[in-house]
């Protein structure tokens, strides 16, 4: 049983709860309050905080200051304000930043013009650019054991690549990084038998029961290694299958 202290707090005048620790973004989520977000993915229990697309104004005991809402903890009772004025308008500039280094997004350009992001003309925009370097692709990578790709270079000239912009051999093509995007920045082709990223070409393998796509030989090879498994020849569904008519098979024995 939980021990931790149950706290009072309004989200934008929302009467919540929530245990002493909680970060401010799951209470409000849970709360059915939406905070914008872009580096935090619930995929991951390290919340990087690079973004700041989600900072909201916390008032304690009358005073008002600006937190980063995804690793914020609530430790005190609190109003929160999610769109006050001066968030809408630190979040707007926030968002004309993001937009300078990938004004290639379609995601960061549609939240750009929703918060209505003033134009910075005096900065210069990256080109190509569709990163934010929010790192969730690194944190995908690095989750999984591969390590193929990392944060390189520094400044304007930072990005996230393989090591030398050479095709990795750590690489087992299973598109985690490409999935947690939130930009859509890392390009990637997925053919029925093929998909290639990061500078190599794999091959797809297909479930020998049912034909259905499994992945490729590397990252099946690699899954099973790290369960201490056989390389599976048939998907998970098929797998179940085999287990029920297994069983089925024993019971109509007894
Ligand atoms: S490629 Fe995508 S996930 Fe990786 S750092 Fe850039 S924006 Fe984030
Ligand atoms: S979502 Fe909170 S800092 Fe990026």
């Amino acid at each position: 049983m939980s021990t931790a202290k149950t706290l009072s707090l309004t989200i934008d005048g929302t009467p919540c709860t929530c245990e002493s620790g909680e970060y401010l973004y799951d209470v409000a989520k849970r709360n059915g309050i939406l905070i914008p977000v872009l580096c935090r993915s619930d995929a991951f229990e390290d919340h990087r905080a690079c973004c700041r697309v989600c900072i909201v104004e916390v008032e304690i005991k009358g005073r008002r200051k600006v937190v980063t809402a995804c690793v914020y903890p609530v430790e005190q009772e609190c109003a929160v304000y999610t769109n006050s004025e001066k968030i809408v308008e630190e979040r707007a500039i926030v968002l004309a930043l993001l937009a300078k280094r990938a004004p290639e997004s379609a995601e960061i350009v549609a939240m750009a013009r929703y918060y209505k992001a003033p134009e910075l003309d005096r900065l210069v925009e990256l080109d190509g650019g569709r990163c934010i370097l929010c790192g969730r692709c690194v944190q995908a990578c690095e989750s999984l054991g591969t390590g193929a790709i990392s944060t390189i270079n520094r400044g304007t000239e930072k990005e996230v690549s393989t090591p030398y912009h050479n095709p990795s051999l750590a690489c087992v093509g299973c598109l985690s990084c490409a999935n947690v995007c939130p930009t859509g920045a890392i390009p990637f082709i997925q053919a029925p038998s093929t998909r290639s990223i990061w500078g190599r070409d794999f091959e797809v393998l297909s479930c020998e029961r049912c034909g259905a796509p499994m992945g490729t030989r590397e990252e099946i090879a690699y899954a099973a290694k790290k369960a201490g498994m056989e390389t599976p020849v048939i998907c998970d569904a098929c797998r179940k299958h085999e287990i029920a008519d297994s069983m089925m098979g024993t019971y109509r024995l007894v």
